[in-house]
């Protein structure tokens, strides 16, 4: 293990990778805000109840893939592997379980033990909205307008969405009944993965991308046929806002999603960008009940979350360029004590006038002071010496044209500002 390799599944983020970063974060920020949504942060570790109440204990997430450790005074706490549950906590304290209406939005770090693969992280990042404590199919449908608002500001072209409906939870056991009636005499073929899911999450069969699964899979019944009216109306008042609201998307009747608080409409969007590893998602959510240790009533909502890395890599693919990083800033090379303590004070100055200042503090030759500019990325050089502080004058050299000039201390700022 080189000393400088973080652990696998894990990356380094340096200051010239971090613009992209803060262009997720910002549009993620100013787009939900027009949607009336404020940001919430949570901690990152929670009991581990939270998850496996919330998300359910069958999951994949729950069974394979939580950080999880006990502290020292023995509570058993969990690295978060999603945001929804720990926001559920936060905010089942407060009157959205009286049906009002709270609205938020987290970005940050999650953490699951997968396998690390291509788009495939054991900490990655996920910018994600929860519209909690009430259900309509028109929360459902803006909810998905916004993901899609998103992606469009980050310049995400191209992507497929795809949505379908678990249903309630009360529609869950005739579709089940069914599934597990339709796979009996074909889930000896199948994967081992669904064989379990046979037994535990029935559901999950109906998207196991394994080519032995693929014939089966294809002639399922479709479990919709088996859901209440009222549900099926649901979940046609959800499409049919989406067409009012200009939104494309496909219907797709094996799409469940893996986590077991979802109810009602679930969403992914797809990219070819993602490469061929059709398992990957840029960003999935749906309606949701979620379940808390020792509360009988679930808290309800709807969000979705989007994996910046993932984002980054589409990005990559379509070729959007990166933001432009911050100005290169200004170094002030000295010759001298003297100098550089005029240095030292000229870079409070230009700072508090906004621009970005480095100041080479050790006594080196001019030519390995300029040298420091070049590798900074300077672009301007204000040299001062004993001459010119004599005479209360800076040396600025242009760094792009090459061009020297020399100024007056007192118009250092004004000269310089120009160009920021
Ligand atoms: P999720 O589908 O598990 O949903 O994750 C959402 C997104 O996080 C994925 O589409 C993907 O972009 C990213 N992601 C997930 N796992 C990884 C990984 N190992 N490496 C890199 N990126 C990953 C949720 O987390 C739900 N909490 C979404 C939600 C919010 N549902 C309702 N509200």
């Amino acid at each position: 293990m080189a000393k400088s390799t973080p652990p696998p599944g894990t990356s380094d983020i340096f200051p010239d990778e971090i613009p992209v970063w803060y262009r997720f974060e910002n549009t993620a920020k100013s787009v939900f805000a027009l949607y009336g949504y404020g940001e919430l942060r949570t901690p990152v570790i929670e009991y581990t109840e939270v998850f496996k109440r919330g998300l359910g204990d069958d999951t994949e997430v729950v069974q394979k893939e939580m950080y999880s450790f006990e502290d020292r005074g023995g509570r058993s706490l969990t690295m978060r592997p999603e945001g929804t549950a720990g926001v559920m906590r936060c905010l089942a304290g407060t009157d959205v379980m009286n049906g009002n209406e709270k609205r938020v939005f987290y970005i940050g770090p999650m953490f699951r033990g997968e396998r690390p693969a291509k788009g495939r992280r054991r900490q990655f990042h996920q910018v994600g909205v929860e519209n909690v404590g009430r259900m309509s199919p028109e929360i459902d449908a803006e909810n998905i307008a916004m993901l899609m608002h998103y992606l469009e500001e980050i310049q995400i072209t191209g992507s497929k969405l795809v949505i379908n409906t678990r249903g309630a939870r009360e529609d869950r056991k005739p579709a089940e009944d069914a599934l597990r009636n339709y796979f009996s005499d074909k889930i000896d073929g199948m994967c081992d993965d669904c064989k379990v899911r046979y037994e535990n999450n029935i559901w999950r069969i109906l998207d196991c991308k394994s080519r032995e699964c693929q014939a089966p899979v294809e002639s399922a019944p479709n479990v919709v046929e088996f859901f209440s009216e009222e549900s099926q109306n649901y979940f046609k008042k959800v499409c049919e806002t989406l067409d009012v609201m200009d939104v494309e998307y496909e219907i797709d009747y094996r799409l469940v999603r893996g986590l077991d608080y979802y109810v009602h409409t679930v969403f992914e969007v797809v990219h070819e960008g993602l490469g061929d590893n059709s398992a990957l998602a840029l960003a999935g959510g749906g309606r949701y009940e979620l379940f808390l240790p020792d509360m009988k009533k679930p808290v309800i909502g709807v969000g979705f979350a989007a994996g910046l890395e993932r984002l980054q890599m589409t990005q990559e693919a379509l070729g959007v360029a990166a933001p432009e990083a911050g100005p290169a800033p200004v170094f002030l090379v000295s010759l001298g004590d003297e100098a550089r303590a005029y240095s030292m004070k000229a870079a409070a100055e230009l700072r508090k006038a906004g621009i970005p200042v480095v100041v080479e503090v050790e006594s080196k030759s001019m030519k390995a002071q300029m040298r420091a500019a070049n590798r900074v990325g300077a672009r301007f050089a204000l040299i001062t010496g004993e001459n010119e502080l004599e005479r209360s004058v800076v040396v600025c050299k242009d760094m792009e044209a090459g061009e020297q000039v020399e100024l007056a201390q007192a118009d250092v700022i004004s000269h310089i500002k120009k160009f920021f």
